[in-house]
């Protein structure tokens, strides 16, 4: 039985040894990819794996057509839309995620990029505080919630959260305000954080209709997905109104541009950062090698996203 990482992104070191140490304890043969340049070399890898661990790497129809040993695919992390979920399920390959390994990672990134946006991205000029001032939740997962907590027991903010998927009793319990519609968040609130999935129903969803709503001084924070925003609507939003900020661990397709023309507004981490810790490197990683482990010793499908 062997068992490939294949990481774009590396994981860290001791992430990379604890899935090694759970894998060969066993009994299964271990094998790593790491900062492959091109999806040959992915190919050429998947070739005998009979289970893969990835991070945003894509697995497409093509790599699953590669691998015809394979049997399970972990994505350590959240978001699987680097998955072809549809040509896995179709070979009856297993597709799984690791929910809430990285998400304090994330997390606090989303806080970190809104106390740059207040500070004027340290720009030496005075900035504004987070105390007091409204965040909504677009989407109260797990890295949702965790913000919410951050915010609100941290720092003070007065936080609300949309989510259609969870009921609003179990976010009121942790003393968040929910709207029922999503139009409300954005005009009740001066932050954003998006914590959406990439999919066909979320994709170019946050657009001029919901931007424009937000109040004076608004900041969007993604650290969910670039292909979530409509990225023109965005353009033409941040064109309208000079009070408009945005802060983004993943550069929009139209980032240059962006940067260029206001880059007293808006920011972008260099590579995507969220989940790069070492803490949720190993929780996510952890997490990936045990369910492929009880995955071939007892038939456990409970992270299975493809079913
Ligand atoms: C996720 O979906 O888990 C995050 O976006 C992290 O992605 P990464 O593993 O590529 O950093």
């Amino acid at each position: 039985m062997k068992v490939l990482v294949a990481t774009q992104k590396p994981f860290a070191k001791e992430a990379v040894d604890k899935i090694r140490e759970i894998v060969e304890q066993a009994g299964y043969e271990f094998s790593l990819l790491e900062k492959y340049e091109d999806k040959a070399a992915l190919i050429d890898a998947v070739k005998d794996a009979n289970a893969l661990i990835v991070r945003s790497d894509k697995v497409t129809r093509e790599v699953l057509d590669a691998a015809p040993e394979l049997k399970i695919v972990v994505r350590a992390g959240a978001g699987y839309d680097n998955i072809d979920l549809e040509a896995a399920s179709e070979k009856g390959v297993v597709v799984m995620n690791t929910p809430g390994q990285n998400s304090n990672a994330v997390a606090e990134l989303a806080l970190g990029l809104m106390v740059y946006a207040a500070r004027g991205f340290f720009n030496g000029k005075p900035g504004t505080e987070l105390k007091g001032k409204t965040l909504g939740i677009h989407a109260y997962g797990h890295v949702g919630r965790l913000v919410a907590k951050i915010a609100k027991d941290g720092f003070g903010m007065i936080v609300s959260a949309y989510d259609p998927f969870i009921p609003a009793e179990k976010i009121e319990a942790d003393g968040v305000k929910v709207y029922d519609n999503v139009e409300e968040l954005y005009a009740n609130n001066r932050y954003v954080s998006l914590h959406i999935p990439a999919n066909e129903h979320t994709i170019k969803s946050i657009n001029y209709d919901l931007l424009s709503k937000m109040p004076k001084g608004a900041t969007l924070v993604n650290t969910a997905r670039k292909e979530v925003i409509n990225e023109d609507d965005l353009l033409k939003v941040m064109r309208e109104r000079d009070d408009f900020k945005y802060v983004s661990d993943i550069a929009p397709d139209n980032g240059e541009l962006l940067l260029e023309k206001y880059n007293e507004r808006c920011y972008f981490t260099p590579k995507k950062m969220g989940a790069q810790t070492a803490e949720a490197n190993i929780n996510a990683g952890i997490a990936a090698a045990n369910q492929i482990v009880n995955f071939f010793k007892n038939g456990d499908t409970t992270f299975q996203v493809n079913k």
